[in-house]
């Protein structure tokens, strides 16, 4: 069996580095707040390109306290609307709802699965303050012309960076032979907008052995706030200026998060060339998603009308898949006040995406494997 994501094999990657550096942290005995959580933000916040890096316990937090932060700096206020691809993961979706905020649902583009960006201005109303841009499978989802409506409408831009570790703007020569360096010298998602949401769920580009997430923000009052709201509301011991809660990394999980940034680039580099073998090789009748070079390739999303049949064929034929996601978020259980939205294009890709194995411990023989069974599949 091809497994979807060995996270097994992706660890032992690395494996002598990660166990001394949990062995350090053991012996240290010194297990939050300390020294690998410092030295982890430092190197993150320079990775980003950003002033700060605030550590948190996963990425809904992280996601949960950007906006919580607005709120205490009056910056928001409850029933203010803030735009969001329709076709997000749900935990973007919670992080709006949990703070009394209004998620207002855009579609995707069929052919980039980010944002529309040409729906944008017309779901504006007066209580709109914020887009939050998702770079959902590791693709950029930023545009000039959201840009230029954040600034024309004095929204803050904010960034769902969960799943897009590592992913830029494209570089000004976006063809496929443009060097990987100049595309690392790009500006980094996570640093395009007012302030940027991380995940390192185990499954992630940058993935800890655990829960972990992060804020990065050029912001000086923002990053104070929300390390204050993830240390019980405090900034100094026994004085609570902001009801918070408790959103703590791990020191074991930030050294691991140390060790594995540093292959970070290498991996993606990795994930970017499985696409561009699956570019060019599947031939199957689906529509093609645009190819980008500055994508990170977190998912390699098919869209397949028999995406069931598919899923069925290749698992009878040794690869796992997985579908990203079955159920959008405006037709959960959980939002009922949605059932009636109209989204077809959301729909259509809840309904036709499958995942195929993408990831940096994969060998050429299971890439090239993975292509000839999809190309024997006949709808
Ligand atoms: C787009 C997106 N946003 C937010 C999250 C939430 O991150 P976490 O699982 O660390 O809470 C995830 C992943 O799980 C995600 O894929």
């Amino acid at each position: 069996m091809i497994e979807y994501l060995p996270l097994k094999r992706i660890t032992a990657m690395h494996a002598d580095e990660i166990h001394q550096t949990i062995r350090q942290v053991v012996d240290g005995g010194w297990y939050l707040r300390g020294d690998a959580t410092a030295r982890f933000e430092e190197e993150y916040a320079r990775y980003i390109g950003t002033k700060h890096c605030i550590c948190v316990a996963n990425g809904l937090d992280a996601l949960t306290l950007i906006l919580r932060a607005y709120i205490y700096n009056n910056i928001l206020s409850e029933g203010d609307e803030v735009i969001v691809p329709a076709n997000t993961y749900i935990a973007t979706i919670l992080s709006i709802t949990e703070n009394r905020l209004r998620p207002v649902l855009v579609e995707p583009r069929i052919d980039t699965l980010e944002i529309d960006d040409s729906l944008i201005e017309q779901a504006i109303t007066p209580r709109t303050r914020a887009i939050m841009l998702v770079h959902l499978y590791g693709r950029c989802s930023y545009t000039t012309a959201i840009a230029d409506i954040c600034k024309r409408h004095h929204l803050l831009l904010l960034e769902d960076n969960a799943q897009a570790h590592g992913c830029t703007l494209p570089p000004p020569d976006p063809s496929s032979s443009v060097p990987y360096v100049a595309i690392l010298s790009q500006p980094k998602t996570g640093s395009l907008g007012h302030a940027a949401a991380h995940s390192f769920y185990p499954g992630k580009n940058l993935g800890a052995l655990g829960d972990a997430g992060a804020v990065t923000t050029d912001d000086d009052l923002l990053a104070a706030t929300v390390r204050s709201i993830a240390n019980y509301g405090s900034s100094r011991k026994y004085v609570f200026d902001h009801i918070g809660r408790n959103s703590r990394i791990d020191e074991l999980q930030a050294a691991v998060l140390s060790v594995k940034l540093k292959y970070l680039d290498q991996d993606n580099a990795r994930r970017r060339a499985i696409a561009s073998y699956y570019n060019d090789h599947l031939n199957h009748s689906m529509p093609n998603i645009q190819w980008s070079v500055n994508n990170v390739w977190h998912i390699f999303p098919l869209l397949c009308q028999h995406r069931d049949g598919l899923q069925a064929f290749l698992a009878e034929n040794g690869v796992q898949t997985v579908i990203h996601y079955p159920i959008p978020p405006h037709k959960q259980a959980c939002y009922k006040e949605w059932h009636s939205l109209c989204l077809p294009i959301t729909e259509r890709i809840h309904a036709q995406e499958l995942s195929i194995p993408c990831h940096q411990a994969m060998t050429d023989a299971e890439v090239e494997k993975v292509t000839e069974i999809i190309n024997k599949f006949n709808a």
